[in-house]
């Protein structure tokens, strides 16, 4: 290796429809943090990019669901979401947001690019409408039957049970998403990728250039996508939430959200650098960097086909050179699921457990999917706290720690003529840097992660082998010499462990007044704190989690899923006597005609028989229910609340509806057909 490397290393962009849960963190930012820290302790140059994906429709849909605009949900998960990774030390150089002007600009300027060189086919096609809502139904705004397994719920870009990418033609029975109305077929225009032409080289890259050093699971899906072969791409949406589609004649478009999303990669690149006052184009240019994606195995196709194209078309960028895509962490057994509520929180796991995110980095590495799915559960995280944290690292840590101080006032003690044991452990000690970096490497962290304990293991071996507490009285220089050799391993786990377990390895240095140390002086020199040297105060790494505090983690992932299922029933008001109840005028009514208010998503007017004459009543129930669905229904009617202005009708009373599990609205009415002007009592 001649020219210095250098690595740019991105982790995927979240969406910002949610908080992130441990599943995120395991298969993406932490595997990615340790690569990144660990290039960083090598004195290389690499940055750790990453940021908000605050396009795409499922930010709408949550927004449409909240009442409030998409922007007013991107802000608060994209402050949730970067404290989260804050607080649990993933340590990004930048940590950007697809709604800046920086990136708006960096994805239209490269779209146009495209365009100008003729990169893309332009098409008009049909597509999905709501007459309704008067707007096309690209991706999640459509559900409907999966034509590949017969899910009923798949979307209108993917089936979540089969896998299937899908487009929202094809979907069988498609329903709304908006509105619940049928959609209908309406001509558009829109730029499609030609994946097709793109196929050959993509071919030869990946499956052979690179078939030894990706990873099996990646290859493998490269293969099939080739194999079914490719076909042209929409990156255009009729939708009003993204990046603009920047050229004449697309009013109301937007970027497609996987095209405007890895650009991010890009525009966090240069914001970085233009806060650090650095250049960014080496970082996206130089054949000498190394851009390294760390993705979730849903993210593997548009990241080794579709942003490869998209890069490849635009010309001048590098390629990836590596994608180690992760699988799966499954909880409890689970498959995590937001929408079910089967999940553990970051944000809500640092208030039960303040202080004990290195507890969590170490069990997500230890059972990272890296191969294979794999399963959390809170048995296994209080086992290896308990056994492996405290047991082993925590213990020889603070055992050297205690010792120093009760025989040598916390001063590193000259030792005497090293024995053969001292100096093969000092030896040894000396073969994890390499080793440990070679697993990280390869991308193999959960094994590095065991090295890296097997380090505090052989710690903790020689201090049994050893027993210094037994040879005080009789062989002072002997315990001299184990005591300073103890202590240039628990140097080395500071300096080591900054890479897995950051706020403990630190602590460890701030312990034991570590100058600071960077990876390769372990490797070479052996002796990391010299005789004379003062440490500090020590006190314990890790504690025991007990039972109960298991217990009441997996109480609450239950009670969370079971709330998700079925809310629960509200409280009770104050209490009120019957005469209260005697003032309201309640009485039977049949809507005899309903139309939307204009301007407004959620707006009925609905026109009543009373038996006391033609009322209208204006209601919010347009989300639920389509005008014609419900003329000719008998509801419960509200008759002498004080008629009020709503977008300036005139609502006169209100009608009964109650809610079910699924938060639909539902009439509440006469079980059998009754006179209009009857009293409810
Ligand atoms: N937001 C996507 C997800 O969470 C990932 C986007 S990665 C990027 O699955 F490359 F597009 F940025
Ligand atoms: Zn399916």
């Amino acid at each position: 290796m001649s020219a210095p490397e250098r690595y740019l290393i991105t982790a995927a962009l979240p969406y910002t429809n949610g908080p992130v849960h441990i599943g995120h963190l395991a298969g993406v930012y932490i595997p990615a943090d340790i690569f990144a820290r660990y290039q960083k302790a090598k004195g290389r140059d690499a940055i750790y990019i990453c940021g908000s994906d605050e396009h795409g429709v499922p930010i709408t849909i949550r927004a449409r669901k909240e009442g409030v605009s998409p922007q007013e949900i991107v802000d608060k998960y994209h402050a949730l979401i970067k404290k989260s990774f804050e607080d649990f030390g993933i340590r990004f150089d930048n940590y950007s947001r697809t709604s800046l002007p920086l990136h708006h600009r960096t994805a239209a300027d490269f779209f146009r690019k495209l365009y100008d060189k003729g990169e893309f086919i332009e098409k008009e096609s049909e597509q999905l409408y709501d007459p309704e809502a008067g707007q096309f139904l690209a991706d999640r705004f459509v559900k409907g039957t999966c034509p590949k397994c017969g899910y009923t719920e798949a979307y209108g870009d993917q089936c979540e049970k089969c896998g299937t990418s899908l487009s929202p033609t094809e979907l069988i029975n498609p329903v709304s998403m908006i509105s619940g109305a049928r959609p209908v077929l309406r001509k558009t225009k829109h730029w499609y990728l030609p994946l097709d032409k793109h196929a050959g080289w993509l071919r030869k890259w990946i499956l052979e250039e690179h078939k030894h050093d990706w990873k099996p699971n990646v290859l493998g899906q490269v293969k099939s996508w080739l194999d079914d072969g490719l076909r042209p791409r929409a990156v255009t949406r009729d939708l009003d939430w993204g990046v603009p589609v920047p050229v004449e004649g697309a009013k109301g478009k937007v970027l497609y959200v996987w095209f405007d999303a890895p650009i991010g990669y890009i525009s966090s690149t240069k914001e970085w650098a233009g806060r650090t006052g650095k250049d960014w184009r080496p970082y996206w240019q130089d054949e000498n960097t190394k851009l390294i994606h760390f993705i979730g195995k849903d993210n593997i196709v548009f990241h080794t086909i579709i942003f490869p194209a998209m890069l490849k078309a635009h010309g001048g960028y590098i390629l990836p050179h590596n994608v180690p895509a992760n699988e799966f962490l499954n909880l409890e057994g689970d498959k995590i699921s937001t929408s079910r509520n089967w999940a553990v929180w970051l944000h809500e796991y640092l208030e039960d457990f303040p202080g004990k995110q290195d507890v969590l980095r170490y069990v997500l590495t230890a059972n990272a999917p890296e191969t294979k799915d794999n399963d959390f559960t809170w048995k296994d995280f209080q086992a290896r706290n308990n056994n492996e944290l405290v047991g082993n690292l925590g213990n020889f840590v603070n055992r050297v720690g205690v010792l120093t101080h009760k025989y040598y006032d916390g001063i590193i003690p000259e030792p005497g003529k090293l024995s053969g044991q001292d100096l093969e452990v000092l030896e040894r000690m000396r073969e994890f840097p390499g080793r440990i970096g070679d697993l990280i490497e390869k991308f193999r962290f959960r094994d590095a992660l065991a090295e890296y304990m097997n380090l505090a293991r052989m710690g903790n071996k020689y201090l049994a082998d050893n027993e210094p507490w037994k040879k005080i009285k009789t062989e002072p220089g002997r315990v001299k010499s184990i005591m300073f050799t103890a202590n240039q391993l628990v140097a080395a786990l500071g300096v080591l462990g900054e890479v897995f377990l950051p706020f403990s390895a630190q602590k460890i240095r701030r312990m034991w007044n570590l100058p600071a140390a960077d990876w390769d002086k372990v490797a070479q020199t052996g002796v990391l704190l010299p005789a004379g040297h003062q440490i500090g105060k020590t006190e314990l790494l890790f504690d025991k989690i007990d039972d109960a505090q298991i217990q009441a983690q997996i109480d609450k992932l239950h009670r969370s899923k079971a709330e998700k299922s079925q809310p629960a029933a509200s409280p009770l008001k104050p209490e009120i006597t019957y005469d209260d109840f005697q003032k309201l005028d309640l009485r039977i009514a049949t809507v005899t005609a309903a139309e939307k208010v204009p301007k407004t998503d959620k707006l009925l007017k609905l026109t009543l028989d009373t038996g006391l004459g033609t009322k209208t009543v204006v209601s919010g129930i347009a989300a639920h229910y389509q005008p014609d669905e419900i003329i000719g229904k008998q509801v419960v009617w509200l008759g002498n609340l004080k008629p009020r202005k709503l977008r300036g009708i005139l609502s006169e009373g209100m009608i009964l509806m109650t809610q079910d599990a699924g938060g639909r609205l539902v009439f509440v009415g006469p079980e059998e057909q009754t006179d209009n002007g009857a009293t409810v009592s």
